[in-house]
Formats: C-alpha cells, sequence, structure tokens
C-alpha cells in the first residue's frame, strides 16, 4: 500500500447528461399500453445470476418498486444459463407479461425470444446489458459503461502514484508491472469497460511507465466467460507462473468478484494480504468494499443499483401508460441493428478514503453490513 496515493472524493466522469426527450422508442414504444388500462399489469423482470450480489439487488429493488405502482412482477434469476433465462422469458410471455425487463447473460441469444414478444406486443427494456441483434428492443437503461472503465483505469493510476488525487500525473515513472483483466466477451459492457480502461491505460504503457510483464494485453486474451470468480484465480495463478519472479504492482479487475479470485490467487501465490498490488473491481459488493476497509482490495465503482431500477422502472411505467420514456443518449448503443435509445446513469470511483461517504451516508449500506 505504499505507493498507494488515495483518490480524494467521489471523481465521477460520466458525461453531462444531455436530456433529450421524445426520441422514438422504434414505433412500439407504448405499445404495451394500447387501450388496456396500465394498472395492475405484469411485468417481466429477468436477472442472469444470483451468484452476485449487485444482481439480487437489481431484482429486489425493479420488484419493489414496480410493487408501490401497482404492478404485479414476475422476477426471474436464470443462473447464468442461456436456455433457462429464454425458457423464463417466453414463460413470461405466455404468462401475459405487458412489459418486459431484461438483464441479458449473453447479449445476442435472444433474437428468437423477442420476436415473439414483439409479435405479442410487448415493449422490452434492455436492463444494464444492452440486447444485440435484434431490432425489438425498446429501450435501454445503464450506467456510462465507457466512463467506468476510465474510472478503473483511472484508479488504478492513481493507486500507483502515477495520478494524484486530482487526476494529475506525478511524473512518476514506475516502471510498475500491470497484469490486466477483462470481462464476459458475451457482455456487450465487458467491451465497453475494456476500452475506457486501455484507452486510460494506453499512454502509460506506450511511455514505459506501465509494464504487463505478461505481455497479454488483448481483450481475448484476458476476458474471462460469465465474469467468474474461479477462472479469474485460475488466470491469476497461470500468469505468476508466467512471469516468475516479477513482483505485480497493480492489477486491472472490472468486477469486484474477479477481484476476489485475483486476490485468492496472489495470496496464496506469495503475496501478504499486506503487500497486494493495487487491484481494482467494480459494484461495490458488500466483500470487496470489506477488503478495501481491510487494504486488499484498492477500489470498486459504485453503481447506485437504486437509481438504475427506478430508471428501468420509470421506463416501464411510461410505456404502459403511452408516454415516451426520457432518455439521454442516442448514439452509444448500437446493437447491430438499431441504436437503441438509452438513460445512462453516472458511476462513481470508491477507494477506503471515501467508502463512507459514498456507499454508508447515502444509506446503500449501513456501517453494520460492512463489518
Ligand atoms: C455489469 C457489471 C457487473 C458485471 C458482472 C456487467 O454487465 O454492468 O456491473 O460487474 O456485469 O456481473
Amino acid at each position: 500500500m505504499k505507493k498507494r496515493k488515495f483518490l480524494l472524493g467521489a471523481v465521477a466522469l460520466g458525461t453531462a447528461a444531455i436530456t433529450l426527450v421524445g426520441c422514438s422508442g422504434g414505433g412500439r414504444g407504448g405499445a404495451g399500453g394500447g387501450e388496456e388500462s396500465a394498472e395492475g399489469a405484469l411485468v417481466g423482470v429477468s436477472m442472469p445470476t444470483q451468484q452476485s450480489e449487485r444482481w439480487i439487488s437489481d431484482g429486489a429493488n425493479v420488484e419493489s418498486s414496480l410493487q408501490d405502482l401497482g404492478y404485479e412482477v414476475d422476477l426471474q434469476f436464470a443462473n447464468d444459463d442461456i436456455p433457462t433465462q429464454v425458457q423464463q422469458i417466453e414463460a413470461m410471455i405466455t404468462s401475459g407479461a405487458r412489459a418486459l425487463v431484461i438483464a441479458a447473460i449473453d447479449g445476442t441469444t435472444l433474437t428468437d425470444v423477442l420476436q415473439q414478444a414483439a409479435d405479442a406486443d410487448i415493449p422490452v427494456i434492455a436492463y444494464d446489458r444492452l440486447i444485440n441483434g435484434s431490432e425489438n428492443v425498446d429501450y435501454y437503461t445503464t450506467f456510462d459503461n465507457y466512463q467506468v472503465g476510465v474510472q478503473q483505469a483511472t484508479s488504478l493510476l492513481t493507486g500507483l502514484g502515477v495520478l494524484d488525487a486530482d487526476g494529475n500525473d506525478t511524473g512518476a515513472t514506475g516502471p510498475f508491472n500491470v497484469e490486466l483483466f477483462a470481462g464476459s466477451p458475451d457482455d456487450n459492457n465487458a467491451l465497453f469497460f475494456w476500452d475506457g480502461a486501455i484507452d486510460t491505460l494506453q499512454p502509460y504503457i506506450d511511455s514505459g511507465v506501465l509494464v504487463v510483464p505478461s505481455g497479454q494485453t488483448q481483450f481475448e486474451q484476458a476476458a474471462i466467460l460469465r465474469w467468474l470468480p474461479e477462472t479469474a484465480q485460475e488466470r491469476m495463478e497461470n500468469l505468476l507462473t508466467v512471469i516468475g519472479d516479477t513482483r505485480l504492482d497493480g492489477v486491472l479487475s472490472p468486477y469486484d468478484g474477479l477481484s476476489i479470485g485475483i486476490i485468492s490467487a496472489l495470496t496464496s501465490g506469495g503475496y501478504s494480504a499486506d503487500d497486494l498490488p493495487v487491484i481494482t473491481g467494480q459494484d461495490a459488493e458488500v466483500g470487496s468494499v470489506q477488503s478495501i476497509i481491510a487494504g486488499e482490495q484498492y477500489s470498486t465503482i459504485f453503481k447506485d443499483t437504486r437509481e438504475l431500477g427506478e430508471r428501468a422502472v420509470t421506463m416501464v411505467d411510461d410505456l404502459l401508460n403511452d408516454k415516451e420514456p426520457e432518455v439521454n443518449d442516442t448514439e452509444t448503443y448500437d446493437n447491430g441493428v438499431k441504436v437503441v435509445p438509452s438513460y445512462l446513469l453516472e458511476s462513481v470511483i470508491v477507494t477506503a478514503d471515501n467508502y463512507q461517504e459514498v456507499l454508508v451516508d447515502s444509506g446503500y449500506y449501513t456501517e453494520d453490513d460492512l463489518q
């Protein structure tokens, strides 16, 4: 932890929200409302997995906010299994769902089932992860995923002492040894995180301030299918073998679950808990915030799932009441068939210095949750 310069205050680097109202939802916006009343309508909510806290909170937030507005909710988790997710969505359509909120496991596998939804005039909101290759995605709500990657890399550089707390270059020359991890290649977000991170790190790699000892600098080499902690642990173990005696100063990790696997590999590979490299993360999951407080993981990216849930629910409510949902981005998220009108939220870098203010004072966690 010696070299680390802590980042003071939350750095919300998200783009200024430009609010564009009234963009077309592809012709089906409001279709679910039709002539029927929205009151008590059934809404299907399909989440990828319960293996990660964030998706459990996402599911619970969306469900309760919809219920508060009087909707019936069919909330399903698909255990990270694609056929299960498809079946669950089909069942929602069959049981008369009037709108669908979907966080896809693999963004390319829902084309057929979304055609069924379109045939039944059911609007679809892609939740956090873009659904690719289908015209039948009406709206998308997520965080500014490129900025999440920028924030991950920025906190890595801050932890290494290459940037100061204000984001200015300190002139540190390193060289610092870092290894790079990416998320699941079938999750559209993973590439955005990677691009944001690499665009931020590349100048330092080019100038020799950062060195990637394994030479594995391609997304395909760094990607961890399905975001599995055990796969990240295995890759980190292999990297330690490849790089031999070279000591690592930093690891870019795009998700807290992967960071846990990476830390396990490092502590069983000769690093002590108080001399770990600077390790990043994402989602501010309880175990990882505890690890940050204990001085093991360095940073995470907090994405307030309460806000995301609210946004998705407002979109559903608007669609079912024949109102155009509000969006603030109509350019970034091209799913291969169309640019999906999106509402992007901002994320915040969290370290030991600001977790209290960002996570506890905001009521996201209690102090007791983090004990
Ligand atoms: C989400 C991240 C999450 C990851 C793994 C991504 O699609 O945007 O917040 O860490 O999936 O669950």
